[in-house]
C-alpha cells in the first residue's frame, strides 16, 4: 500500500511537470507569433508544423508507447496551433458583405488555417428558432429576422477568437456593427453584381433574391448597400477573380498590417 501511495506520488509530480512544460511550450508559441507579426514572416506555415510532427514522431517511433505518445503530441500540436490563432487574433473577425460574396467559404478556409473556431450567423439562427431563413421571413417577417441577428450579435460580445460569417443585411444596423466593433474588426468581402449573380442565380434560400433574381436588382440593392458596408469595414478585399486562398491571404496580411 505505501508503495502504491509513493509511485502515485511520483506519477502526480509528472503531471504538474508535463503542465509546467506545457505552459512554457504554448507561451514560446505566443511569443513566436509576435516576432512573426512584428517582422511580417508568415504566422501559420502548415509545412512547418508537419515537419515539427514528423520529427517527434521519428523520436518516439518504436518506444512501448508509440501509439499513445503518437495521440498525445497530435493533440498537444492541434493545441499549439489553437494557441497560435488565438495569438495571432485577440479580436473576433466579422466577415461582411453582399449575399454570394463568399463569406461562407471564406470563412472555413480561414478557420482551417488559424485553428479559430467560426460560427455562420444563418445558420447559428436556423438552429435557434428551428426555422429555415425564407420560413422566419415569410411567417414572422423581415423585422423579426433583423432582431433575432442583433441578440445573436449581443451574444457573440462573450465570444473572442471568432470567425464570423454575417449575413448581408446585418452591418446595416448602427446597433449591430457597434457590437462588432466592440470586440472584433470588420473585413468587407467585395463582388460584382454580375459575380454576385453567378454564384447566387440557383440558390432558393435567400428571400430577398427570390423574386429579384436578376443582375439589375443585385445592382440596385448592392448601391443602396456599398456606402453602409464600406464605411464599417477595417478592411475590404475585392474577392473577383480571386480564389478563396488567395482571398485568405489578403485578409490575413490586411489583419496583420492594421497591427504594426
Ligand atoms: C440577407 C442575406 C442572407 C440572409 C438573409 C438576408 C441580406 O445571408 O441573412 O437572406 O439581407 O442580404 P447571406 O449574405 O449569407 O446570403
Amino acid at each position: 500500500m505505501d508503495q502504491i501511495i509513493e509511485l502515485r506520488k511520483k506519477a502526480n509530480k509528472c503531471d504538474n511537470q508535463i503542465i509546467t512544460l506545457l505552459e512554457e511550450k504554448l507561451a514560446y508559441v505566443q511569443e513566436i507569433v509576435s516576432i512573426k507579426k512584428a517582422e511580417g514572416q508568415p504566422v501559420f506555415d502548415q509545412e512547418q508544423e508537419e515537419k515539427q510532427l514528423r520529427m517527434l514522431m521519428a523520436k518516439f517511433s518504436g518506444s512501448e508507447f508509440e501509439q499513445e505518445f503518437r495521440a498525445i503530441f497530435g493533440q498537444i500540436s492541434a493545441c499549439g496551433q489553437k494557441v497560435q490563432g488565438k495569438a495571432a487574433f485577440p479580436y473576433n473577425i466579422y466577415l461582411i458583405g453582399f449575399m454570394g460574396a463568399g463569406k461562407s467559404s471564406v470563412a472555413m478556409e480561414l478557420q482551417r488555417r488559424t485553428s479559430l473556431d467560426g460560427i455562420e450567423m444563418d445558420q447559428v439562427i436556423v438552429e435557434q428558432t428551428g426555422m429555415t431563413i425564407p420560413e422566419i421571413f415569410e411567417v414572422n417577417g423581415e423585422e423579426y429576422f433583423r432582431a433575432i441577428e442583433t441578440n445573436l450579435l449581443v451574444q457573440l460580445q462573450q465570444a473572442k477568437h471568432l470567425i464570423v460569417s454575417c449575413g448581408g443585411g446585418v452591418p446595416m444596423r448602427d446597433i449591430n456593427t457597434e457590437q462588432m466593433k466592440k470586440n472584433g474588426r470588420i473585413v468587407l468581402l467585395s463582388a460584382s453584381p454580375e459575380t454576385i449573380y453567378a454564384r447566387v442565380k440557383d440558390s432558393k434560400d435567400r428571400p430577398i433574391l427570390n423574386d429579384n433574381m436578376n443582375v439589375e436588382f443585385i445592382t440596385g440593392l448592392m448601391e443602396k448597400r456599398r456606402s453602409r458596408y464600406e464605411e464599417v469595414a477595417d478592411l475590404t478585399i475585392k474577392t473577383d477573380g480571386k480564389d478563396v486562398d488567395q482571398i485568405c491571404e489578403e485578409i490575413i496580411a490586411g489583419m496583420f498590417a492594421m497591427d504594426v
